[in-house]
C-alpha cells in the first residue's frame, strides 16, 4: 500500500524519517518471539497520520523539538498495540494489506505483544520524563478501552442509537488522534488556551476519521482490511443506524435480524448493507463527516497563518478524502 499520494508529507519527510528510526527502536526486545512479531509489524507501516498531526501542528504553533519527536513514536506505538488488540477484539484477520498478527500466531500471542506495546509505550514516556505527555495518552487509552467496550454491549442488545454512536467512536478513536494534536500543541508552546482549543479540533479530526473508517466498511474498494466485517461482528455504524431509523416496521424486524441470527451469512449480509446503501444512509453519514470536518476547520482557521497551517487543512481534507 503506498503512501505516495500522500504530498503534504513532503514537509515533514524529515522528521518523520527521525520518527521512524525511535519508533523501531523502542519496539526492539531481547524476547525472540516478540522480536519476530514486531519485525512483522514494523515491515508494514501505516498510514502514519497520528505523528503526521504532532508533526504539523507543533510546526503551527511553534518548533518541533526532543519531546515531539517522543509524542510521536510513543503515540504511534500505542496506535499499534490498540490494533493488535482490535483484530483480536473484531477477529479480523487482515490489516494494512496482510495477516494480522492474530490471524499468524494466533489470539494469545497477539493479547500479549499488545501488552508489550502498550507498557514499552507508557514506560517510554516515564523514561524521558514526559509526565504531561504521560497523562494525556493515558488518558486516551483509558478512552480507548471504555469505547470498545460500550461498542461491544451494544453489539450484544443492538439498542444503539445516533448519539452513543457518537459517544462510542469519540471515544474509540478520537481520543487518540485528539492527544496527538495536544501532543504535538504542547511540545511546542505553552499556551493551555491554544493547546485546549487544539485538542478539541483533533476531537472532531477524529470523529471525521472514524466516520470515513465506517463509510469504508460498506463500500467496493479494497482497503487493505476485511470489508463487511462491521454487521458481521454486529457493529451498528452511522449508515445502518440511519437505515434501521429510516425502514418500516417489516423491514426494521428483517434488518434485526439479519444482525441478530444471519450475521455470518455473506448473501444475508450484503443484501443488507445493498439496502443500507439503497436508504440513503451513506449519504447522510458523509454529511455527518463533513459537518464534524468543517467544525475542525473552523477551529484551524483561528490559528496561526503559516506553511505548516497549510499542510494541516491538507492533512485534514486527506482525512474525508482518501483511499484507504
Ligand atoms: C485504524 O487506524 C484504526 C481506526 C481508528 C479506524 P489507521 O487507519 O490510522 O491505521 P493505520 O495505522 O494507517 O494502519
Ligand atoms: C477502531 O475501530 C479501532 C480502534 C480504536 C483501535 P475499527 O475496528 O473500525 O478499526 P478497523 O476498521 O479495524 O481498523
Ligand atoms: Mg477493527
Ligand atoms: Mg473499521
Amino acid at each position: 500500500m503506498s503512501s505516495k499520494s500522500i504530498e503534504f508529507k513532503a514537509p515533514i519527510e524529515a522528521e518523520l524519517g527521525i520518527f521512524e528510526k525511535k519508533f523501531r527502536d523502542i519496539m526492539r526486545s531481547e524476547v525472540p518471539l516478540l522480536d519476530k512479531v514486531t519485525y512483522y509489524i514494523i515491515q508494514r507501516k501505516g498510514k502514519q497520520i497520528r505523528p503526521m498531526f504532532i508533526f504539523l501542528v507543533a510546526k503551527m504553533v511553534g518548533q518541533i523539538n526532543e519531546s515531539t519527536y517522543v509524542g510521536a513514536s510513543l503515540i504511534e506505538l500505542l496506535h499499534t498495540a490498540t490494533l493488535v488488540h482490535d483484530d483480536v477484539v473484531d477477529d479480523a484477520n487482515e490489516r494494512r494489506g496482510f495477516f494480522s498478527v492474530n490471524a499468524l500466531w494466533k489470539n494469545k500471542i497477539a493479547v500479549l505483544v499488545g501488552d508489550y506495546f502498550l507498557s514499552r509505550g507508557l514506560l517510554y514516556a516515564l523514561d524521558t520524563n514526559q509526565y504531561k505527555l504521560l497523562h494525556i495518552v493515558s488518558t486516551a487509552i483509558k478512552q480507548m478501552s471504555e469505547g470498545e467496550l460500550m461498542q461491544m454491549e451494544k453489539a450484544r442488545k443492538l439498542d444503539i442509537d445516533e448519539s452513543i454512536y457518537y459517544e462510542i467512536i469519540r471515544n474509540k478513536t478520537a481520543s487518540l488522534i485528539s492527544a496527538a494534536c495536544e501532543t504535538g500543541a504542547a511540545s511546542a508552546s505553552t499556551d493551555e488556551n491554544l493547546i485546549a482549543q487544539i485538542r478539541q479540533m483533533g476531537e472532531y479530526i477524529g470523529m471525521a476519521f472514524q466516520i470515513k473508517d465506517d463509510l469504508f466498511d460498506f463500500g467496493e474498494k479494497e482497503i487493505g482490511k476485511p470489508r463487511g466485517i462491521d454487521i458481521k461482528e454486529r457493529k451498528m455504524t452511522l449508515p445502518l443506524i440511519y437505515a434501521l431509523n429510516h425502514a418500516d416496521k417489516d423491514t426494521k424486524k428483517w434488518i434485526i435480524n439479519t444482525i441478530k441470527n444471519h450475521n455470518e451469512d455473506k448473501v444475508r449480509v450484503n443484501e443488507l448493507i445493498q439496502y443500507v446503501i439503497k436508504s440513503g444512509g451513506i449519504e447522510y453519514t458523509q454529511q455527518k463527516m463533513y459537518e464534524y470536518k468543517e467544525k475542525a476547520f473552523a477551529i484551524l482557521n483561528t490559528m496561526p497563518a503559516n506553511e505548516a497551517h497549510n499542510n494541516l487543512k491538507e492533512l485534514v481534507d486527506y482525512i474525508t478524502e482518501r483511499n484507504y
